[in-house]
């Protein structure tokens, strides 16, 4: 290379999924700290719009390879372009009903779409990945807070398609100690740079809780079904661990920084540490939007556990990083991005 490019002392990334919710945030960052980042994604859930706006918020333009990462030749022609060094992993399906209307799709998407990954970064040499893991991988915890030794289940195909790649990502290591494998156990991410000009965009009726509050919130949807008062919490609400997406995005920067000290794999919740209600939440956002949300209690949701929220000392130690956003940010955030897209990137 010559000395007048600017190319940054700083590794390439390549980041799968890079144009969707949390990875679009993470992009942000990753730029911001200085590493030069290829996003991959196929875009089966995301648009090129949120590419766009990243790029007026980094200010600059941003490599980009429409692929998908169950090809392996679309794989190859981003290992061949660029020298990546490590792969931040989030592409994937990730709605919990379909997989059980739809699991071969995820399972062939997720699972095989990550060995596929594996073997053209095996190929190409390059033997470091973050994963995006999730706390469903901890089934109906037995108590609260969750350590990351807590025995795994899961109930639906997603999670199963999780557990899946967290044991092929160890298998991996144990067949060659050059792998870095870094797997991040997400716990629920919510909020949005606070520029309020990229957020969570989901399709149609949205399964979650904040994006169901804040397309209520902006009149889009007239009422909020809260899915059962009678769990075992404080005020017989599921009880959850939210996150802001930003410090979820600054937990990846920091698992990147420490991932050459790492040798083993490393498995590792990106959670609070504080468990909130449906209805705390509901309480938040009304305060921090001055809006009404209207709500209606509901049965429970098949599926769905009273309680779940991190014991995060381990990233603390590890990965020297905790969350700072509080609940008041992650409502203020989510609502500016809500309510100056109301219908997301669909212009
Ligand atoms: P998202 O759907 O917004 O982003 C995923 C991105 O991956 C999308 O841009 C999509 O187009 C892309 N993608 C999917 N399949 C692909 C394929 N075969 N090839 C190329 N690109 C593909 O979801 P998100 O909320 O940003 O989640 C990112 C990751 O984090 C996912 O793996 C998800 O399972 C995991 N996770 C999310 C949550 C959450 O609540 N959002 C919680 C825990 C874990
Ligand atoms: N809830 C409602 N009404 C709604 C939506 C949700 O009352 O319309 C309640 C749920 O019953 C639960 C809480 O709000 O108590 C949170 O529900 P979400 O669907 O937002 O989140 P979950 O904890 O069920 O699951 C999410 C992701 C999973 C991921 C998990 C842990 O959907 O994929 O967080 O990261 F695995």
């Amino acid at each position: 290379m010559s000395p007048s490019t600017t190319h940054h002392p700083l590794s390439t990334i390549l980041v799968t999924g890079g144009a969707g919710y949390i990875g679009s945030h993470t992009v942000i960052l990753l730029i911001e700290a200085g590493y030069d980042v290829v996003v991959f994604d196929n875009f089966c859930n995301s648009s090129r719009e949120s590419i766009k706006r990243v790029e007026k918020i980094v200010g600059k333009p941003i490599s980009v390879i429409e692929g998908d990462i169950r090809n392996r030749n679309d794989l190859r022609l981003a290992f061949n372009t660029y020298a990546v060094d490590t792969v931040i992993h989030f592409a994937g399906l990730k709605a919990v009903g379909e997989s059980v209307e739809q699991p071969l799709r995820y399972y062939d998407n997720n699972v095989y779409g990550t060995v596929a990954l594996c073997e053209v970064m095996q190929e190409a040499g390059c033997k470091s990945i973050i994963f995006s893991s999730s706390a469903t991988v901890y089934g109906d915890p037995a108590t609260t807070p969750i350590t990351e030794d807590f025995p795994t289940s899961a109930t639906n195909p997603y999670g199963r398609s999780k557990l899946f790649i967290e044991e092929i990502l160890r298998d991996l290591y144990i067949s060659d100690h050059d792998w870095k494998v870094v797997l991040l156990r997400y716990f629920n991410p919510v909020g949005a740079h606070p520029s309020g000009t990229i957020g969570e965009d989901p399709n149609g009726i949205p399964n979650n809780l904040m994006p169901f509050i804040t397309q209520t919130a902006v009149g889009k949807l007239s009422c909020l079904s809260v899915f059962g008062d009678d769990y075992d919490t404080h005020d017989g609400t599921g009880v959850r661990d939210y996150i802001h997406v930003m410090d979820l995005a600054a937990g990846h920067v920091k698992a990147l920084e420490k991932l050459p000290l790492f040798h083993e794999v490393m498995t590792i919740n990106l959670g609070t540490g504080t468990g909130y209600s449906v209805l705390d939440m509901v309480k938040a956002f009304e305060k921090a939007s001055g809006k009404e949300v209207p709500y209606c209690i509901a049965p429970r949701r098949a599926g769905d556990i009273a309680k779940c929220y991190a014991d995060p000392s381990y990233a603390k130690k590890v990965l020297d990083w905790k969350a700072s956003k509080d609940i008041e940010e992650m409502c203020e955030d989510s609502w500016r991005w809500q309510s100056n897209n109301p219908n997301g990137y669909t212009a």
